[in-house]
């Protein structure tokens, strides 16, 4: 058992909103590989958790109207919040980290001592740029087109006192670490990390790791007024939780450095150049791998709060249960590169592979032995060549793709298999059989090898379905022994007699159209909801007005006693109105565009008065009303400034 040790980590996500169907996708993986370690007999710690720290976060609480510790809480533990999520999602992690834990800001101040003592970290100054939603430092060098090379957006210059790590220090080893070991995976993305960043013009910069213009960070025990980088805070906790630099827990010794990481592929750069440098500042041992797995896309794009194009895990669990969620991010897409999302995709996955395929064959093969056996096979009789033999092979061909993480093609194993069994079904015609007693012993051997491919299937889909694959089980009437890694290379495990009881259909079929029209309908009004309007206001004038001059404008209420659009113009509207001088005053305004001048009659609005008269159409304007002017989206928007009609015709604005 002594080197059967495993620790797994997602990315510890931050907790700026609430987390989609990309997270999901990161953490539905590692749930499967640490359940998949644990079958195989594996002392496995998965390890999840939330970076809570950084500018961002600062950001958004203080527009919230709320500390950030009461920010984080709420979208972490609150009501459907990323703790909720993972119970919802059934995922098994052992541990659970906050970057906001003590212990781990404790640790993470030992960490940082720890490397300033050795001479890794010195003081100097900051001078470069900053991309504030990536909490990412940049030389100008590595912009792409003058942005971030990340996610695109604009930095702002960024100058400081700071303490800097002495990453350049470490280049070649690192380079060798990419280069010459099986580190970074895949494979194609090692390339990426040294040419850009290690074989870059420039070399390998050392890299900023405190901050002073914010402080929702841990700070330098030795320098108060600095904040720890929150990379460098969130890095760690892959040790912290272990108990490194704290007395919280006692595990580093027996799981590190036998961990994986898997990664989304944006963050591939700061585990597999940085995390590892900053171990080896700590004279500490390297975790085994970093796995940088692709992207869910949304209609071609990364799915993201500020485009609006998010898909909320909430929506589709309630809609299809969890484990045809579970399965179908697994089964549709292959982990290491970027796949386009669809609710047809996901929809499509069900009915065909887990309604038709692996539905279809259970509720066939118990069904068949109820009917023809009243639930009891007797005897297992003599087994057929192809079948048992593909059965047994199927769990070192699950196991070779398992261990690359290569999920998709592990499913495919077990689904050959599963097709393979509904062939079998049409080629030995059961029903054929069941109409001549002299051929009972062959229909129940029949049948129960359908029974034990099942069984195989249903271990190995363990991981990736856990309920499901638990109701099959039972429906087999699998006990402990027949649901082990060991029985899952056998063929023959269900004793003779075993009894089966059909259950309901373990994932009925879905009216695909339908669900579709209410799922767009949702995720539609999901969006919209979710829009953060982008608004552009008027630049301020630069220029000052002369006091004396302002104060000439006569500002005064106006009550519109008529409004009509002007002939042959498309924006006029001409007002008439009450000034309280008791004479009518006319006044023309380019509004048309943005009401109807019914809706302006009887209202009491702003007017200058004293502007000399203007024509235009052929008539006179004596005044301007006044309007509020903004853009929203690029959209023009104009209002008519509205006074309380309280306020009497003619009363001056000072
Ligand atoms: N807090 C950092 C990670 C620190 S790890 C020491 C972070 N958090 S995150 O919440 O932005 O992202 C967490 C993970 O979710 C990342 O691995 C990221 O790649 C993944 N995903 C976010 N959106 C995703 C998709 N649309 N598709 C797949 N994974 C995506 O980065």
């Amino acid at each position: 058992m002594a080197d059967k040790i495993f620790y797994i980590t997602t990315p510890i996500y931050y907790p700026s909103d609430k987390l989609h169907i990309g997270h999901t996708y990161c953490t539905v993986a590692t749930d499967a590989m640490a359940r998949y370690k644990r079958l195989t007999g594996y002392d496995v710690l998965f390890l999840t958790g939330t970076d809570e720290h950084g500018q961002k976060i600062e950001d958004k609480a203080k527009a919230a109207g709320v500390t950030p510790q009461q920010f984080v809480d709420n979208i972490v533990t609150g009501e459907r919040g990323v703790l909720d999520l993972w119970k919802l999602m059934n995922i098994s992690n052992d541990r659970f980290i906050r970057t906001t834990d003590d212990y781990h800001v404790r640790s993470i101040q030992h960490i940082f001592r720890r490397m300033y003592d050795n001479g890794d970290i010195y003081k100097g100054s900051y001078k470069g740029k900053y991309c504030k939603p990536c909490e990412s430092f940049w030389t100008e060098s590595q912009l792409k087109d003058g942005r971030c090379p990340d996610c695109g957006r604009e930095v702002q210059d960024a100058e400081e006192e700071a303490y800097f790590f002495r990453l350049s220090k470490y280049a070649d080893r690192v380079r060798d670490l990419l280069e010459n070991t099986d580190f970074l995976e895949p494979a194609s993305r090692v390339n990426e990390m040294v040419n850009n960043f290690i074989d870059c013009e420039g070399g390998l910069q050392d890299l900023c790791v405190s901050r002073t213009s914010f402080s929702w960070g841990i700070p330098v025990d030795f320098d108060p007024g600095h904040v720890v980088y929150v990379w460098v805070d969130a890095l760690s906790n892959y040790i912290t939780a272990l108990g490194y630099g704290n007395d919280r827990y006692h595990d580093y010794e027996k799981y590190w450095p036998h961990a994986v990481h898997f990664v989304g592929k944006e963050i591939v750069r700061f585990h597999s150049i940085i995390w590892p440098a900053m171990l080896m500042s700590l004279g500490e041992p390297l975790p085994r791998k970093v796995y940088g797995h692709g992207w869910l896309l949304l209609d071609g794009g990364k799915m993201s709060k500020s485009r609006g194009n998010v898909v909320d895990p909430y929506i589709l669990a309630e809609r299809f249960g969890v484990d045809a969620l579970r399965f179908f991010l697994l089964r549709t897409f292959p982990f290491g590169s970027d796949g386009n999302f669809s609710n047809e995709l996901l929809i499509n996955t069900i009915n065909v592979d887990l309604a038709n395929d692996l539905g279809n064959l259970v509720s066939r093969s118990t069904a068949m032995v109820e009917k023809y056996f009243g639930g009891v096979l007797p005897g297992t009789g003599d087994l057929d060549g192809e079948l048992p033999d593909m059965v047994r092979a199927l769990r070192g061909r699950y196991e070779a793709q398992m261990e690359r993480y290569q999920f998709q093609n592990a499913l495919d194993e077990v689904f050959r298999v599963i097709q393979r069994a509904n062939k079998y079904i049409d080629e030995t015609a059961p029903w054929v059989l069941a109409k001549d007693e002299a051929q009972r012993p062959r229909l129940a051997a029949v049948l129960y090898h359908l029974l034990e491919t099942v069984r195989v299937c249903a271990v190995l889909l363990t991981p990736f379905m856990p309920e499901s694959a638990e109701k099959i089980l039972a429906q087999l009437g699998a006990d402990e022994s027949a649901r082990t890694w060991e029985s899952a290379a056998r063929f023959g495990v269900l004793p003779d007699g075993v009894t089966v009881r059909k259950g309901e259909a373990v994932f009925p079929r879905i009216d695909a159209a339908k669900e579709l029209a209410e799922l767009d309908a949702i995720q539609e009004a999901a969006k919209q909801a979710a829009h953060e309007p982008k608004i552009e206001l008027e630049p301020y004038a630069t220029e000052t007005v002369d006091f004396d001059a302002f104060c000439k404008s006569d500002f005064r209420a106006v009550k519109v006693k008529a409004c009509e659009a002007v002939k042959k113009s498309d924006k006029l509207l001409r007002f008439t109105l009450d000034d309280g001088t008791g004479t009518d005053r006319q006044i023309l305004s380019g509004i048309h565009k943005f009401y109807e001048p019914e809706q302006l009659v009887g209202k009491t609005l702003l007017a200058v008065v004293n502007l000399p008269p203007r024509r235009m159409m052929g008539l006179e304007s004596r005044g301007m009303l006044i309007s509020a002017v903004h853009r929203v989206d690029g959209e023009e928007k104009l209002n008519l400034v509205m006074l309380d009609d309280a306020i009497p015709a003619g009363a001056k604005m000072c």
